[in-house]
C-alpha cells in the first residue's frame, strides 16, 4: 500500500468530522477542500509552501505528520544534497510530502531523476514556467504542480501536462508577482475548473481558507505561518523577528532604475535592504559613466543577496541577512508545534463555516 492510500485508510468519518490523528475535521470543510486533499493525498488540504533553508526535513515531516502536506524546498541543493534530504525525510514521516524544484536550477533534470528514484509522489516546480520535458519526465512517476501567475498561462500549463496549480499573490513571502491573491484568485478560479488550484499568499487565518475554497479553491499554501513552528530549524532570532513583525514590514525589494532590473522579493526591512539601495546606486553610478557594462552591472546586483537567506534562516544575521516573509506575518504571534497551528487554523475555518450555518 502506498503513503496516499495508507493516508486515506487513517482517515475515520466521525460522526463530528474526519478525524486526522488528533484533529478533527469539521464536515464542511473537509467535503469544501475534499478535491485537494484527494489530490494531496492528506486529510489536510493546506501545502506548507517550500522555503529555501526552513522547509527542510524537520519541518516537512511535522507538517505531514499533523495532516497537512509538507514540500521539501530544493533551492540550489545538488542532486545529491537533494536525495539525502528526501531520504532524511521519509524516515520521520510515512505520509505523503512534496518536492519543489526550482526552474532555472542548471541540474533541474538530474533532481527530476532524483525525486524519480525515491519515489516522490508529488514535485512543485517553482520559478517560472517550467520546461516541457522536465513536466513530461515528472507525470511519469509524480503528480506535477506548478505556479500560475495568470488565466493564459494557466491554461498552458494545463495543456502542457500540469495535474494542479497554485497561484501565488503578491502578498506572500519571497520571490512574487506583480497581482494580489484577492484578484488572481478572482481571474484564475472561476476561470479553471479542470485541476485543482492551491491559493497562496497572506494566508494567515482559517477564514480566509474558507472564504477561497468557497470561490472554488482546492485547497491553500502557505510559508510566513509555519516558519515559526516549534519544529522549524529558523535560528531563534529568524523566528523572533517574525513574532515582532507587523504586516507592514514585509516589505518588496525596490528597483532603482530599469536597466538594472531587480527580482521583487517581500522580506522584512532591515540594514540590508537600506544597503541594498546603496549597493544599486553605486552600482548605476559606475554603470552610466561607463565604467561597467550592463551585464556586469546587473551581475554585481544580483549577487547582493547570494547566500542572504541562508545567513538570515541559519545564521540568524536578522540584519544584514534576507529576512524572506509574507504580509501574514503580522499573524503569527508565538513559537507553537505545528499540530497547534493546524488546530487553530482548523477551530477558525470552522467557526466561520459555523456562523454560515454550515
Ligand atoms: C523564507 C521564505 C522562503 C521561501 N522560499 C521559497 C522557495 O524556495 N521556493 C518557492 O517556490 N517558494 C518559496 N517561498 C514561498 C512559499 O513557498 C509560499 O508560497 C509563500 O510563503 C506563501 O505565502 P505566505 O508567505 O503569505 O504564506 C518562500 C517563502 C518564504 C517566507
Amino acid at each position: 500500500m502506498n503513503d496516499a492510500a495508507a493516508t486515506k485508510n487513517e482517515l475515520r468519518s466521525a460522526p463530528h468530522g474526519v478525524e486526522a490523528g488528533a484533529l478533527v475535521i469539521p464536515p464542511r470543510l473537509a467535503q469544501l477542500w475534499k478535491r485537494g486533499a484527494d489530490f494531496l493525498g492528506c486529510p489536510i488540504s493546506i501545502l506548507a509552501g517550500a522555503m529555501s533553508w526552513v522547509s527542510e526535513r524537520h519541518l516537512v515531516a511535522a507538517i505531514s505528520n499533523a495532516g497537512g502536506f509538507g514540500v521539501i524546498a530544493c533551492g540550489a541543493m545538488t542532486p545529491a544534497l537533494l536525495d539525502t534530504e528526501i531520504k532524511a525525510t521519509r524516515a520521520l514521516t510515512k505520509k505523503p510530502f512534496g518536492v519543489n524544484l526550482i526552474t532555472m536550477h542548471p541540474q533541474l533534470m538530474e533532481l527530476v531523476d532524483v525525486c524519480q528514484g525515491n519515489g516522490v509522489t508529488h514535485v512543485v516546480f517553482a520559478g517560472g514556467v517550467p520546461p516541457g520535458d522536465a513536466i513530461k519526465k515528472a507525470k511519469t512517476f509524480a503528480k506535477v504542480l506548478c505556479f500560475a501567475p495568470a488565466v493564459v498561462l494557466a491554461k498552458r500549463l494545463i495543456k502542457n501536462g500540469a495535474d494542479a496549480l497554485v497561484i501565488e499573490g503578491s502578498e506572500a513571502g519571497g520571490h512574487i508577482g506583480p497581482v494580489s491573491t484577492s484578484v488572481l484568485a478572482q481571474e484564475i478560479l472561476p476561470a479553471i475548473r479542470d485541476v485543482p488550484v492551491f491559493v497562496a499568499g497572506g494566508i494567515g487565518r482559517g477564514e480566509a481558507i474558507v472564504s477561497f475554497l468557497e470561490m472554488g479553491a482546492a485547497g491553500v499554501q502557505m510559508g510566513t505561518r509555519f516558519v515559526c513552528a516549534s519544529e522549524s530549524i529558523a535560528h531563534p532570532k529568524f523566528k523572533q523577528a517574525f513574532i515582532r513583525a507587523a504586516a507592514r514590514e514585509a516589505v518588496t525589494s525596490v528597483q532603482l532604475d530599469k536597466r538594472l532590473p531587480v527580482i521583487p522579493v517581500r522580506a522584512l526591512a532591515n540594514q540590508g535592504t537600506e544597503l541594498f539601495m546603496e549597493t544599486q546606486r553605486k552600482v548605476l553610478d559606475k554603470f552610466v559613466k561607463g565604467e561597467v557594462d550592463q551585464q556586469a552591472a546587473q551581475l554585481e546586483i544580483e549577487h547582493f543577496w547570494a547566500g542572504a537567506l541562508r545567513r538570515a534562516v541559519i545564521d540568524g544575521d536578522v540584519e544584514f541577512g534576507s529576512m524572506m516573509a509574507g504580509q501574514s506575518v503580522g499573524m503569527v504571534t508565538r513559537e507553537e508545534p505545528v499540530t497547534a497551528i493546524m488546530a487553530e487554523l482548523i477551530a477558525q475555518a470552522g467557526e466561520a463555516l459555523a456562523a454560515r450555518g454550515g
